[in-house]
């Protein structure tokens, strides 16, 4: 079996507002990403995934859509869009972009044609719903970001749903018409060349359809946000949302045979294993990659990580091809989470297990999350429900590049805080040094490439013990060892037999690896590979 691009690949997450500013307005811009392909294609990455770049009022930083058929004056022009997809192709580089089909933004046309009234060809593009009998909202059901999820419209005598911001109505995709428009901006950016799609929240997209109170969570704590006062048992992940997923495959794929080749979809979904394997579709015809979240939260512990990993990939239905990530936009980063020296075993982590990494901005360069003042917020989610944590300002803040003003992000002071240790970790003083974590990604991504094993190889675990996570990839005779020190204390690994001939090919650490008798000798916080060939 040969395999795909988006196979073999990495993807890396662009935060469009925070890469690179380059009209001083304190805001990263299309052009911007331009600028730094270069960088990108050094850095050894094969796509990069950008988040909403949309006509937005930025009421969720461009989560609200008002058009998707376009570019924010903000990011440029839709002109931009194309240069830089002309360009990032032209250097081997495939551009995802962020599809947003559950919610548009209340100032979107549509929304404005369906609250107009109810006799609106578009009414039920959204989802309207009468109220409970003491004016009460239609059900118990919460937003993502807290509050009801239903907001009443005065003038028209309903509720509308929306499963975030107020200011984001969901849309009804149980309505052919929407499927149709939809359907309708992914070959409009599929045909200006576009290498696929993130979807956001595809768990979403269908609800219940009489819309039933969701059941009451017990083990629900203050600490964990109103989200989770209810299971989402009616909200999300209804069956009928596979259909969409297998509609949307076949559009994907239409394009396999044009331009650059096989397109892919990225679902996001945060659903327990069992069911977000079921996004693969029956047949495969569902998403190509249901992203995989579970290493963000995973207790970093080897075995814990290894019964992880054994569960992933034996949950995989026949043909299906796993994903991994550290982080994302959402989500507190890998250096904050695990430290800076476990950041770099993460890395290794990542980029040496079965299945396609996608690599979230600024991780490369072990950033942590910013600390960011009450007056600096302005993430909707950390001003609606304050300091329990649940903030994204902080895994949001400007690439530092160098050690110029505002770190080579821009001229102006960048819309939130940089990093404070930006004069020493930014990417161009970390490119020259040889023991730094970009220098680290970069050696891994290079040895991705170097050795197939690595990316499209046989995956097995072997057996260790202690803080050790150890496991094989390709076949044999040949292939590779990873093994990973996920503590803070030496450890040792008895190798397979068949390894006496292996060589050290990559440290976390240093050029030193350690083999005596038969046994590899990790130092602390140490991972290694090892290789036959
Ligand atoms: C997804 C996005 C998140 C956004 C939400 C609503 O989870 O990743 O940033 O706020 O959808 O669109
Ligand atoms: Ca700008």
């Amino acid at each position: 079996m040969t395999s795909l691009w988006w196979q073999t690949g990495v993807i890396y997450q662009v935060y469009p507002r925070s890469y690179q500013d380059t009209n001083g307005d304190g805001v990263g811009d299309l052009n911007g990403i331009e600028r730094r392909l270069d960088y990108l294609v050094g850095l050894g990455i094969d796509a990069i995934w950008i988040s909403p770049f949309y006509p937005s009022p930025m009421a969720d930083f461009g989560y609200d859509v008002a058009e998707y058929l376009d570019v924010d004056s903000r990011f440029g022009t839709l002109a931009d869009f194309d240069d830089l997809l002309a360009a990032a192709h032209s250097k081997g580089l495939r551009v995802l972009i962020d599809l947003v089909p559950n919610h548009t933004s209340i100032q979107h046309a549509w929304f404005v044609e369906s609250r107009a009234s109810r006799s609106n060809p578009r009414r039920s593009w959204y989802i309207w719903r009468d109220p409970g009998p003491d004016g009460a909202p239609p059900n118990n059901w919460i937003s993502d970001f807290g509050g009801s999820a239903w907001e009443w419209d005065e003038a028209s005598g309903q509720y509308y749903y929306h499963a975030f911001l107020k200011e984001q109505p969901d849309l009804n995709w149980r309505n052919p018409e929407v499927r149709n428009a939809m359907y309708g901006v992914m070959r409009f950016w599929l045909d200006r060349g576009v290498d696929g799609f993130r979807i956001d929240v595809l768990w979403h997209m269908i609800k219940a359809a009489d819309f039933p109170d969701n059941p009451p969570n017990s083990e629900w704590r203050p600490s964990m946000g109103e989200k989770d006062r209810v299971l989402q048992l009616h909200s999300t992940d209804q069956p009928e949302v596979h259909a969409i997923a297998s509609e949307m495959r076949t559009i994907a794929d239409s394009y396999a045979g044009s331009g650059q080749g096989p397109r892919v979809l990225v679902g996001e979904i945060y659903l327990p294993l069992d069911r977000l394997v079921r996004y693969y579709g029956p047949e495969r015809r569902g998403v190509h990659l249901p992203a995989n979240f579970q290493l963000i939260n995973a207790p970093w512990e080897a075995r814990a990580l290894e019964t992880l990993i054994a569960n992933y990939e034996s949950a995989l239905p026949p043909d299906a091809w796993p994903n991994w990530a550290l982080g994302n936009h959402d989500r507190s980063r890998v250096a904050t989470k695990r430290g800076p020296v476990q950041a770099r075993v993460a890395a290794m982590l990542l980029l040496t297990l079965r299945g396609t990494p996608t690599v979230y901005y600024g991780d490369e360069l072990g950033l942590s999350d910013v600390a960011i003042t009450p007056a600096q917020v302005q993430d909707p989610l950390e001003l609606r429900e304050p300091g329990l944590g649940l903030g994204r300002d902080p895994v949001r803040a400007s690439m530092p590049w160098d050690g110029r003003a505002n770190a080579g992000f821009s001229t102006a002071e960048p819309w939130l805080p940089l990093n404070s240790d930006w004069p020493a970790r930014n990417a161009e003083k970390l490119a020259k040094d040889p023991s730094s974590i970009l220098t680290l990604y970069r050696r891994l991504l290079a040895a991705r490439r170097a050795y197939p094993a690595l990316s499209a190889g046989a995956f097995r675990l072997l057996d260790a013990t202690g803080d050790v996570l150890a496991y094989e990839r390709g076949h044999d005779p040949g292939g590779m060892i990873v093994a990973l020190n996920l503590g803070g204390s030496p450890q040792h690994m008895i190798l397979p037999d068949r390894a006496a001939t292996f060589r050290p090919l990559l440290s976390t650490i240093d050029e030193f690896v350690s083999i005596e008798s038969g046994a590899l000798l990790l130092r602390a916080d140490e991972g290694v590979i090892l290789t036959a060939a």
